[in-house]
């Protein structure tokens, strides 16, 4: 067997807490492909409310899993996706995607098709990837780990501003107090709070963090 020639770099963190941005502006700078797994937990979201299916109906969500094909790929800078041939775009981001998202990816059988999804992008290269469980679940033994956070009056601010309507703190503790792979700051990350960093500052103290974790930048 052969060592893996690809890497990845894992950032978790709550909603809104920047770890998006940063994680794009990161991947640009180390010239890898940013991943935002939660395209992924959103596009299945968006699906199912399409189809007038219960978020809370398990069933149901895992009969559409089985229907449905997903696409997960790359532009040579950030992951794409499609779902049964057909890219949602900002409908991703939609209010009722925010609103039961959380739902969705609380069910078992979703993180394991989506896990396995994630993992899959090693396979072929190098990735930044975001999310909630990616240094706890998706790539434990990678040594390159991040989670950021920012005080909850930032992160509430910084999604109004965005003109998208989000309960940033319900989602939070959605995903923080389910029983499958909740959020966690994972063994061995470094937490990073983004509270008074500008963007360009934050990703050069991530850069310091991760060159501390061995990365050789
Ligand atoms: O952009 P924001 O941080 O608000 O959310 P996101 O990364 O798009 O994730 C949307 C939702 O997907 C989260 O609130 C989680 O419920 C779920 N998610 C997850 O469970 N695991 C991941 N690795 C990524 C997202």
């Amino acid at each position: 067997m052969t060592a893996q020639p690809h890497f990845a770099i894992a950032i978790d963190g709550p909603a809104a807490s920047g770890k998006s941005t940063l994680a794009r502006k990161l991947a640009k700078r180390l010239g890898l492909v940013m991943v935002n797994s939660g395209a992924m937990y959103r596009a299945v979201t968006w699906k199912a409310l399409q189809e007038n299916i219960d978020p809370h109906d398990t069933p149901a969500v895992i009969s559409l899993l089985n229907r449905i094909t997903l696409n997960c790929g790359d532009n040579g800078h950030t992951s794409t996706i499609a779902i049964d041939g057909f890219d949602p775009g900002d409908a991703l981001r939609a209010q009722d995607v925010n609103a039961n998202v959380s739902a969705i990816s609380a069910i078992p059988a979703v993180r394991e098709k989506l896990v396995a999804l994630q993992r899959d992008y090693l396979n072929r290269t190098s990735i930044v990837m975001e999310g909630r469980d990616i240094g706890s679940v998706v790539f434990p033994d990678t040594p390159f780990k991040l989670y950021i956070d920012a005080a909850e009056h930032v992160r509430a601010a910084r999604r109004s501003d965005a003109g998208e309507v989000d309960s940033v703190a319900k989602r939070d503790a959605a995903d923080s107090n389910r029983t499958t792979a909740p959020l966690v700051v994972a063994d061995g990350a470094t937490v990073l709070d983004t509270s008074d960093h500008t963007i360009e500052s934050g990703v050069d103290a991530a850069i310091e963090i991760l060159r501390q974790q061995g990365l050789p930048i």
